[in-house]
């Protein structure tokens, strides 16, 4: 599903992330670790075509992402519905005024009826437990609330992939487990979950594999998150706890 073949990347001044090969079957759920700036986001905002690589390939279900067919816009369109980002901060994401809205905005950018996409917005609202939230503001919300929210917009384009990063961030032990079911349940859905996170024991039990970047930037390890993760000397050395 994911192909990612020597894949470098730069702001601009030096490396953030080097020579990186990762394979993703469809229906796999994969932890990224790794410590602060190690290039998690930025990964994952490559495989969302946000950022483009400096050097290597990335294909997607086959099809090659590059500056030059990210620019046929139904080639875009077709390839932003099919795989969701969650941003690291909600404000980057929400930008309508009201909280239906903004999840109304994607389905309707797909083109669907207003009766459709009334269907997909109340099955969101519905499963994030979100109703109460319908006419509010989201600049207005708590972080909490804005998380709900942001990922309610991105299950609306109902998404074959997702990359969720840092979902965890900011959000009380009960909204933790409460992702923590939603993204299972997502998972045991068919959906292929990719999700950068340094919440370990929030979800236990949740990804098969951990792909691990280093503080050089580049995937140290690559295996079964399960044992990554009770790899203390490893995790350790690698400057993660
Ligand atoms: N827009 C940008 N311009 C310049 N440098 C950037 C930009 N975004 C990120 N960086 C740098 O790239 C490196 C990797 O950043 P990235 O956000 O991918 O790290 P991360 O692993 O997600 O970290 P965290 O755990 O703190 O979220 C960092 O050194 C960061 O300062
Ligand atoms: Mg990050």
């Amino acid at each position: 599903m994911i192909e990612l073949q020597g894949v470098t990347c730069t702001y601009g001044d030096g490396d953030v992330l080097t020579e990186v090969d990762l394979r993703i079957q469809r229906g796999e759920a994969v932890a990224i670790i790794g410590p602060n700036g190690c290039g998690k986001s930025t990964l994952l905002k490559l495989l969302n075509g946000i950022v483009l690589p400096r050097k290597g390939r990335y294909a997607f279900d086959a099809d090659d992402i590059t500056p030059e067919r990210l620019k046929d816009a139904t080639f875009a369109k077709r390839f932003h519905q099919r795989i969701g980002f969650l941003f690291q901060n909600s404000d980057t994401q929400l930008f309508c005024p009201v909280v239906h809205d903004e999840i109304a905005f994607g389905p309707r950018q797909m083109g669907l009826s207003e009766e459709q996409v009334a269907r997909r917005v109340e099955d969101c609202i519905e499963l994030m437990g979100i109703g109460k939230l319908r006419n509010r503001v989201p600049y207005h919300l708590s972080e909490g609330e804005k998380r709900k929210v942001a990922l309610a917009a991105v299950l609306a384009l109902n998404p074959e992939v997702l990359v969720l990063d840092e979902p965890m961030n900011g959000l009380d032990p009960r909204m933790k487990h409460f992702l923590r079911e939603i993204i299972l349940s997502l998972n045991h859905g068919g959906k292929t979950i990719l999700c950068s996170t340094h919440d370990f024991r929030y979800i236990d039990g949740v990804f098969r594999t951990a792909v691990v970047i280093g503080e050089d930037h580049r995937v140290v390890r690559v295996g079964s998150y399960h044992e990554i993760i009770n790899d203390k000397d490893f995790l350790r050395a690698q400057n993660i706890i």
